[in-house]
């Protein structure tokens, strides 16, 4: 509030394997540059980059100062503006997340004026906005390799972002045939959530889901046609981790196998993989006629090609270099699947699409679940992220004063 100089915050004071928060009194950031908005904090998502940030595996790439405040997405209510800002007023509810910077996990935070939006709070409580802008941003990002549905995304984030309003849906219809692989955590059920709420608008779209039995029905419910449980196929829990240069060597059926002889399908357009690991794109290589896809098969990863090992080294990042350029050489061949490894940036005009036109459309945001925990109870909540094991969002309470 106005006139009030201090905040809780949960900070770390260095490094550390365990979640070891310490909540502090801290000044509320009141002097802003120009282009920069305080945000009061009304809820906050946990991504598992805030676990990797915390226990220092991924330092080489961005090193904390400490005392540091972690968490990356957030909602909540414009406090105050810097000089130059122009698209909100003291008052509006916002939500986003920080590209490069971290701070969600405390009562105000300081993003740039690009980095959030407003937000349909008349359908969505902080809670829910809360959760959708990194992951949603995400896989947008992920989407947006395939050049068709690239094409929609940039007229209709455009559109979005000038005047809140999206095209109708299309008569003539494309079919569309995405895979999740990973479909039952953050980011893969917000990814069937926008493939069955956004793209069935242009396309004719087709979701084959892969995720464990017990998460089957919830994965139904955020819009796959086709759950494939990967413990009864040669992805089974693990496989996908170790390196196969010759091959899936297992008397068990791959997933493509599954889709290919099960449910008649030789062929997916669009791979959204939010596992990672050689598996996945050496089974599409394998098992699927990529030139069947008008577009050839395109694959996009968000994870590293070791995701249990994700600690990055020197030889980790010749690893990964290794495997994009590999991956990417066998993309030059037209029977292989275009391969993208993405890292997520700033994109303020996805994140109004997203934001405004895509999750509340039908009251999709409905179905993502949410685990809800007090900022209070943030070692809780980094432990249930640590698990690997969460289906859908894990979100922080802030709006209620700590003590
Ligand atoms: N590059 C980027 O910009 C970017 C952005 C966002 C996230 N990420 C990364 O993407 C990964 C996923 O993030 P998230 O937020 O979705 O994590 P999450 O919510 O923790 O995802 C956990 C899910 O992964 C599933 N899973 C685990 N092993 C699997 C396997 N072998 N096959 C299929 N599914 C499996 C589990 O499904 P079951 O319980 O059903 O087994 C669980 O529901 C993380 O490594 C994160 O760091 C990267």
């Amino acid at each position: 509030m106005i006139g009030e100089k201090t905040m809780k915050a949960m900070i770390i004071e260095d490094y550390c394997d365990s979640p070891d928060f310490k909540c502090v009194d801290m000044e509320i950031p009141h002097k802003l540059e120009k282009n920069e908005v305080l945000v009061r904090m009304e809820a906050a998502s946990v991504n598992p980059i805030d676990y990797k940030m915390r226990n220092g595996k991924m330092k080489m790439m961005k090193r904390l100062t400490f005392p540091a405040v972690l968490g990356r997405d957030g909602s909540g209510v414009v406090e105050k503006i810097g000089s130059s800002v122009k698209n909100f007023k003291v008052g509006d509810s916002v939500a986003g997340f920080f590209a490069k910077n971290h701070g969600t996990y405390a009562e105000y935070a300081v993003f740039e004026e690009d980095e959030i939006v407003t937000y349909p709070k008349d359908v969505m409580t902080p809670e829910e906005a809360s959760a959708f802008p990194l992951v949603g941003c995400t896989v947008l990002e992920m989407m947006r390799k395939h050049p068709l549905v690239g094409e929609v995304l940039d007229r209709e984030a455009e559109s979005s972002f000038k005047t809140n309003v999206i095209s109708e849906p299309r008569k003539d219809v494309k079919n569309l045939k995405v895979l999740v692989v990973g479909a039952s955590g953050g980011t893969g059920q917000v990814a069937c959530i926008i493939a069955k709420q956004f793209l069935s608008r242009y396309f004719n779209v087709k979701v084959y889901a892969v995720c464990s039995e017990k998460n089957a029905e919830l994965v139904r419910k955020v819009g796959a046609d086709v759950v494939i449980d990967y413990n009864k196929t040669s992805a089974k829990a693990g496989a996908h981790t170790t390196h196969s240069k010759g091959g899936l060597a297992d008397s068990m059926k791959s997933i493509c196998q599954v889709i290919r002889d099960e449910h008649h399908d030789d062929y997916v357009d669009l791979v959204l993989d939010c596992v990672g690991g050689y598996y996945y794109y050496n089974d599409v290589h394998q098992h699927f006629d990529c030139r069947r896809a008008e577009n050839g098969v395109v694959y996009s990863t968000i994870s590293a090609p070791n995701p249990n090992d994700y600690e990055l080294t020197f030889g980790s990042l010749l690893n990964m270099g290794s495997y994009i350029a590999t991956n990417k050489l066998r993309s030059l061949s037209s029977s292989s699947p275009s391969f993208y490894q993405i890292f997520v940036k700033k994109n303020t005009r996805d994140l109004h699409l997203l934001m405004n036109n895509i999750v509340t459309r039908e009251n999709a945001h409905k179905n993502l679940p949410l685990l809800q925990y007090p900022l209070s109870n943030l070692k809780e909540a980094h432990l249930q992220m640590e698990s690997q094991r969460t289906v859908g969002k894990i979100i922080l309470n802030i709006a209620k004063r700590m003590k």
